[in-house]
């Protein structure tokens, strides 16, 4: 729901051009430049986790849009995640968080999961360790003066279960002000052949604008001027390993939280900004190159000759109606990538705002 209100009631700079909407901001979790920046510290502290090793900044890299750059990430205690670290590029403006799951309403849900969760294990934070975890939080005098500023109607906020819920609330506000819109495509400054790109991203021949459209580049995308949205995922033809349309386990999208066969390998359509430093590509960081992703759908699909996830894409019974196979030429592909590579925002990548704050120190690291 739009929250007028708490709105109102925040004067946070979201760095967001005026033809852009602003994002919804939780009733609970109003944005402020204080919360923004504790969460911003606790976003790069490894000490929030089992063993002193991980931080969200570990799979989220500043210069790489906030994505990892690897196929698939390791939690703290060596376990693999199932899919590909995400770009936090405008993650403010999903309806839903993450690559498949249509719960996930907001950014503080998502947050729970890399702290608190052991499917995968990510940080490893459990009840064997939250209280001496946030013991060492506690005896931090940078975090004392931040924790007061960032909630000042509260007489300690680093106190018991409610210093978690600060810990959340504020990350949740770091990330939620990571917005991204200044790339050569804002500036309207594309070189001849990203705007060929771009006439073949919009034309009816490849179809990309149907599902990744408007100024977040994806149909999953919500501000304050969209009351509702009906949840939107796609089966991309990535896989068809049993000739039905099945997805390797756990991957199955959508399918994997709801149970509902109908909903086998949807995806959520991710936002196309900056993706061109965001490889490898695909909830499972499966395609290597952009060059690669066009040629999937070129296809209508992707076809594995061979091994365990063998299979044709291009036939599953789940595949969205609207990508069928295309023609392109090799200088096509060159247009569509220069185009994709014109949504890169490089301030993102290295502002400030968004770097490691113990860097200058070098603590915590
Ligand atoms: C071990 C690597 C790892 C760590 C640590 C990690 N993440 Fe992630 N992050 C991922 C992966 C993988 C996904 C995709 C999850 C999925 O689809 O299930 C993701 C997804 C997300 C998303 C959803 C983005 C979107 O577009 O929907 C947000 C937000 C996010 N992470 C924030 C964080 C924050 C904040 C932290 C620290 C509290 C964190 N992550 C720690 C790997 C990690
Ligand atoms: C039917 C909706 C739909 C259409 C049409 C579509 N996409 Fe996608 N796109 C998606 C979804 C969903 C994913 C994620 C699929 C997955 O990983 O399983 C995706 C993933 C991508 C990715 C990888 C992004 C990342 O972060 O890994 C790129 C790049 C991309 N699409 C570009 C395009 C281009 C270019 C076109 C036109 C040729 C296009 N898409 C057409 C829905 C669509």
């Amino acid at each position: 729901m739009v929250d007028d209100e708490g709105a109102r009631e925040s004067d946070f700079d979201w760095r967001v051009p005026a033809s852009i909407p602003l994002p919804v901001e939780p009733v609970d979790n109003p944005m402020t430049e204080a919360k923004f920046q504790l969460g911003r510290h606790l976003f790069y502290d490894t000490r929030l986790s089992v063993n002193g090793e991980i931080s969200c900044a570990s799979c989220h890299h500043q210069s790489k849009a906030f994505s990892d750059g690897i196929q698939r990430p390791v939690g703290a205690t060596g376990e693999v995640h199932p899919r590909n670290s995400q770009s936090l590029t405008n993650s403010a403006y999903f309806n839903n968080l993450t690559w498949g799951n249509p719960a996930l309403a907001t950014i503080e849900q998502q947050i729970m999961l890399p702290l608190f969760g052991d499917n995968p294990i990510e940080h490893g934070i459990d009840e064997s360790n939250f209280e001496q975890i946030i013991m060492t939080v506690q005896a931090d005098e940078t975090y004392q003066r931040l924790f007061l500023n960032a909630f000042p109607e509260q007489d300690d906020p680093l106190l018991g279960d409610l210093a978690w819920d600060n810990v959340v609330k504020a990350i949740g506000s770091f990330v939620r002000g990571m917005t991204s819109f200044n790339s050569a495509f804002d500036r309207g400054d594309l070189s001849a052949s990203a705007r060929r790109g771009e006439a073949l991203f919009n034309s009816e021949r490849l179809e990309c604008f149907h599902c990744h459209d408007g100024y977040n580049f994806s149909d999953a995308t919500i501000d304050r001027g969209v009351a509702f949205l009906e949840p939107k995922f796609h089966n991309t033809g990535l896989y068809n390993i049993d000739g039905m349309g099945a997805y390797p386990e756990p991957n199955t999208g959508r399918h994997e939280v709801t149970g509902n066969p109908d909903h086998m390998g949807q995806f959520r359509t991710p936002s196309l900004r900056n993706v061109a430093v965001t490889a490898p590509y695909n909830h499972d960081g499966s395609v290597a190159t952009l060059e690669e992703v066009i040629r999937n759908y070129a296809r209508g699909g992707r076809v594995i000759a061979s091994g365990e996830n063998a299979g044709d894409g291009r036939i599953s019974p789940f595949k969205d109606g609207v990508l069928v196979p295309f023609r392109i030429s090799d200088a096509e592909v060159d247009d569509l990538v220069a185009f994709l590579e014109s949504l890169t925002d490089h301030d993102f990548l290295v502002d400030p705002r968004f770097s490691n704050p113990w860097e200058s120190t070098g603590e915590n690291l």
